[in-house]
């Protein structure tokens, strides 16, 4: 038998959305099912990668043969995915919260009864894509994700360049395709831009599985 395309390398993927605590009862979330991740994740392990999947809270099965470290927060996931280095490839496919409450309430927040509301604080979480595109142990191949609903080609290009990754999967969320099960995507590369059909979710991981074991060949 031919040895496995991705035998030896190690791959680092992040999926699902992150929850960033409003107080304890109550947190900041998206709308990420972590399918496309969890699907990528498994992909890679049948082509013999060691998979180290950082997930944020998602009710998925493990896929086989795939170590899973489980975060809550974006803060959380930055630190898994710090640990879990080096790696040969990461994929960010996580939807990380672009902002969490700023000091998050210890005690659950209560009406005072006199009608008032609350005002919530922001604080901006870690890049954790653009952390690991631009640091000293950088994988040899860095993809991110961009979910966008308008300008996608444009907005992928822009933000390849701005996190310094190597590709950045693109695709059209305009749609049902958070929570749904297929995905039209757009790799932007330096080579430029290589569009897909509409495909299941677990036929676009297959692909680009396969696309990386080529990269990384
Ligand atoms: O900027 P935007 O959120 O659209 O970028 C999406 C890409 O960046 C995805 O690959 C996502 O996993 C990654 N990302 C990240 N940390 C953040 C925000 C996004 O790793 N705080």
């Amino acid at each position: 038998d031919a040895p496995a395309p991705l035998a030896g390398k190690h791959v680092l993927i992040t999926a699902g959305p992150t929850h960033e605590p409003i107080d304890p009862v109550r947190y900041i979330a998206n709308r990420s099912s972590g399918k496309q991740g969890f699907a990528i994740a498994g992909a890679l392990a049948r082509l013999g990668a060691r998979v180290t999947l950082v997930a944020g809270p998602v009710a998925l099965p493990t896929p086989l043969g795939v170590t899973r470290v489980d975060v809550e927060t974006a803060r959380e996931m930055a630190a898994a995915v710090d640990a879990a280095l080096p790696a040969d490839a990461a994929v960010m496919v996580a939807a990380v919260a672009d902002w969490r409450a700023k000091g998050a309430a210890p005690q659950k927040i209560k009406k005072d009864g006199s009608g008032g509301t609350p005002t919530l604080r922001l604080a901006e979480n870690p890049d954790i894509l653009a952390t690991l595109a631009k640091g000293d142990r950088r994988p040899r191949l860095v993809i991110g994700f961009a979910a966008e609903t308008e300008q996608v080609i444009d907005h992928a290009t822009a933000k390849r360049a701005r996190k310094g990754a190597d590709w950045i999967v693109a695709n059209d969320v305009s749609g049902d395709v958070m929570g749904g099960d297929a995905n039209t995507i757009h790799i932007v590369t330096a080579d430029g831009v290589e569009s897909w059909e509409k495909l299941p979710k677990d036929a676009v991981a297959d692909r680009l599985a396969t696309r990386i074991a080529d990269a990384l060949d």
